[in-house]
């Protein structure tokens, strides 16, 4: 497979070629070995044509193309998104002589129908197929996919989410054998509606202090995501999520707020790894684009479209300034991360100035603490980081303002691609934390950045194209209080390619 380009991604998992979109069947199996899935279109550089393209690691960076994993039955139906578990009860019945077996639900599509359907995998999850009894639910409708399931521990049964997509419900169903489903609930009407509602996810989530990572023990918290499209705030397709408990049948959010998973545009239909022990917080993968333009973006004249977001952990936290919020970073860079290449610590004023980003990979690592935020702000206090082409007409830039407390990331200052829809500055409100401590990370690779606030308490996916390499990067702090420390490391990632 050929990974070389501009705009290929180093990190991040992009398809070997042609049209990638949302993750699908994430699980991680009992030798350790993460599968991801994809909607893929083997024949195109657009949508259609959607099978489940497949992948492996162990790492959850270095991946390994499989072959596809799950075939249209027909030439006129699609396999779209959906999600995978690893039946080792057997309650399917599909497995008497194994604990591995993996199966698939997934939305079988077609001009007269959308239903769910299962497949089955004695191989580990290499090669499925096709139950004789499918589909397992119809309800005769156009606009009912993506189911995501999961085991419920307390019920003994399996769960499932899916999407009436244009009547904004969310269907639960429960199951003892993953073939016979009856309706339990449904979730409907609230929080952003948009045009239509798509790729919903039902995970048990710790809750943790953010400050110290501990877990708050008892809190039995669950996270209800859609994914939104069109019509997210920002234009096309985003993600909301829904913090709230689940009792086996029904889902009660916690309150009526919308929550975004993120503050950028390149985002969406997010999955949570089946199979992650109890122990381990939840990791999620999500489809680093946007409907409005997924299919627009340059990297075509490279042979494909669209990566993956980094693998993230997530928990939930409750804190002063955000309330109920899903924290999402990084899952540990430890295996992609390279030499330091910036380190450097500074008082009130000062920073780094053009320094040489030119790494193997042509993606960094970046790590900004600033301590010592505490007492009155002066109002023009600033932090502006700008990542330059060679020849200085091209960059991507982001920024804090400690006095009103935004921070923000603009792409507009690229020429790579031009569309009314790609819009370029993003921002949201963070404030520094009660011990005088503001922190920001990013991870920036070649056509992708991903930027974290305050160790993942908001985050945002955005993709960018610069005609060339991003080679040098400024960082300056301006009118901080004399007290503030400002820290910055910056590391090489290593290809995984
Ligand atoms: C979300 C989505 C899903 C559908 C799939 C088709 O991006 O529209 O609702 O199953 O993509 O590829």
């Amino acid at each position: 497979d050929n990974y070389t380009g501009l705009y290929r991604p180093q990190i991040h998992f992009s398809p070997p070629q042609e049209f990638m979109n949302d993750p699908n069947g994430l699980h991680k199996d009992a030798k350790g070995t993460y599968h991801l899935y994809y909607q893929y279109n083997p024949t195109g550089l657009v949508a259609g044509n959607q099978h489940w393209g497949h992948a492996t690691s162990k790492d959850l960076y270095h991946w390994e193309n499989q072959p596809i994993a799950i075939y249209p039955p027909t030439s006129d139906s699609q396999v779209f998104s959906g999600s995978a578990v690893i039946d080792s009860n057997n309650t399917s019945g599909f497995f008497p002589n194994q604990t591995d077996g993996v199966v698939a639900i997934y939305t079988l599509n077609s001009a007269s129908a959308e239903v769910q359907e299962i497949a089955y995998s004695h191989d580990g999850g290499y090669s499925f197929t096709r139950y004789d009894g499918n589909p397992v639910i119809d309800v005769n409708s156009t606009q009912f996919r993506d189911p995501k399931v999961i085991w419920h521990e307390k019920t003994q049964r399996w769960v499932m989410v899916v999407s009436h997509a244009q009547d904004f419900v969310i269907a639960f169903y429960t199951s003892p054998d993953l073939k016979a489903w009856t309706l339990v609930s449904n979730f409907s009407h609230q929080g952003l509606l948009g045009s239509q509602w798509e790729c919903p996810n039902l995970v048990p989530m710790p809750v943790r202090d953010v400050a110290s990572g501990e877990l708050i023990e008892h809190q039995d918290m669950y996270v209800l995501a859609i994914s939104v499209n069109p019509g997210a705030p920002l234009g096309g397709s985003a993600t909301q999520y829904f913090p709230g408990t689940f009792n086996g049948t029904t889902f009660t959010a916690i309150d009526r707020t919308v929550r975004l998973t993120d503050f950028a545009k390149d985002n969406y239909a997010g999955q949570f790894f089946y199979g992650i022990l109890d122990d381990e917080d939840p990791i999620s993968i999500a489809w680093a684009s946007n409907w409005q333009y997924a299919e627009e973006v340059p990297t075509a004249q490279e042979g494909w479209r669209s990566a993956m977001s980094v693998p993230r952990r997530n928990f939930l936290a409750n804190t002063p300034s955000t309330g109920w919020v899903l924290v999402s970073r990084p899952h540990d860079l430890r295996p992609v991360l390279g030499q330091v290449l910036v380190e450097k610590e500074w008082r009130a004023e000062g920073g780094i100035s053009n320094a040489s980003i030119l790494t193997e990979s042509g993606a960094v690592h970046l790590n900004v603490a600033v301590s010592g935020l505490l007492g009155s702000i002066p109002a023009t206090s600033s932090l502006e980081i700008v990542l330059s082409t060679s020849d200085s007409q091209e960059s991507l830039s982001c920024g804090y303002s400690f006095s009103d407390n935004t921070f923000f990331l603009d792409r507009g200052n690229t020429r790579g691609f031009q569309d009314p829809t790609f819009t370029s500055n993003f921002s949201t409100s963070v404030f520094p934390r009660e011990d005088g401590t503001w922190t920001m990370s990013a991870v920036v690779d070649r056509s992708i950045i991903e930027v974290f606030l305050n160790e993942g308490v908001a985050s945002a996916t955005s993709v960018f194209f610069a005609t060339q390499p991003l080679t040098s990067i400024s960082i300056s702090t301006a009118g901080l209080p004399s007290g503030a420390t400002t820290k910055v490391e910056l590391r090489a990632l290593e290809s995984v390619w």
